[in-house]
């Protein structure tokens, strides 16, 4: 299955997803990686010779008109799925109902649990033990959409917003990667599961 790939950061999801796709047995390849701005992570894109698009929120006047436009360059990828792997943008309602349910999202907490930008700040502040990592249908809200794949992660007592990402991340990656072969693969059913 062919996949575009939506980051805002560092894009260490992406490169996951660019090294499994670089195997000729694994049945996904990315098509496309599109971004909010000049992110790091479109190094990754360019180290795999993967074409990239750019639609920055602040050169349009309305988020209705960002999101016509993302969605433009999204789909003329002809996509089966597309992947939010750390795009910090909430998608206009029109964009999801234009890909959903072949639109998933990784975040970085056991959801319906810190849901929004900053849950790994959000569980630590909350003195949890335990948080995680969450594969998610995009729906219209925010991070609510149906849970596909959850992997829990301990807290450690000495962790740091840094450290507790990052062994988040190692989780996450890990889980995107199993998750979009199983969606490839027909293991997972995104029309099922969002009905
Ligand atoms: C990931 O943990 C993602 O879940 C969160 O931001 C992080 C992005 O990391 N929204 P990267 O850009 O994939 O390295």
């Amino acid at each position: 299955i062919s996949l575009v790939v939506l980051i805002s950061g560092s894009g260490s999801n992406l490169r996951a997803l660019l090294e499994a796709c670089s195997s000729p047995e694994f049945p996904a390849r990315v098509v496309a990686v599109g971004a909010d701005n000049e992110a790091d992570g479109l190094a990754h894109a360019e180290e795999y010779g993967i074409p990239y698009f750019l639609v920055d929120p602040r050169a349009f006047h309305s988020r209705e008109e960002w999101g016509r436009e993302l969605l433009a360059q999204i789909t003329q990828w002809t996509p089966d799925l597309v992947v939010s792997a750390g795009f910090m943008r909430i998608l206009p309602a029109d964009v999801v109902a234009r890909l959903t349910p072949r639109l998933i999202n990784t975040h970085p907490a056991l959801l319906p649990r810190y849901p929004g930008a900053h849950a790994v700040r959000d569980a630590l502040a909350d003195g949890a033990t335990v948080t995680g990592a969450t594969v998610h249908i995009i729906d219209e809200g925010v991070d609510t959409g149906p849970i596909i794949r959850q992997h829990a992660v301990d807290i450690d007592p000495a962790d740091t917003e840094h450290t507790l990402h990052e062994r988040i991340k190692t989780v996450e990656r890990d889980m995107l990667v199993a998750t979009v072969r199983d969606i490839a693969t027909g293991q997972i059913n995104l029309e099922e599961l969002s009905a």
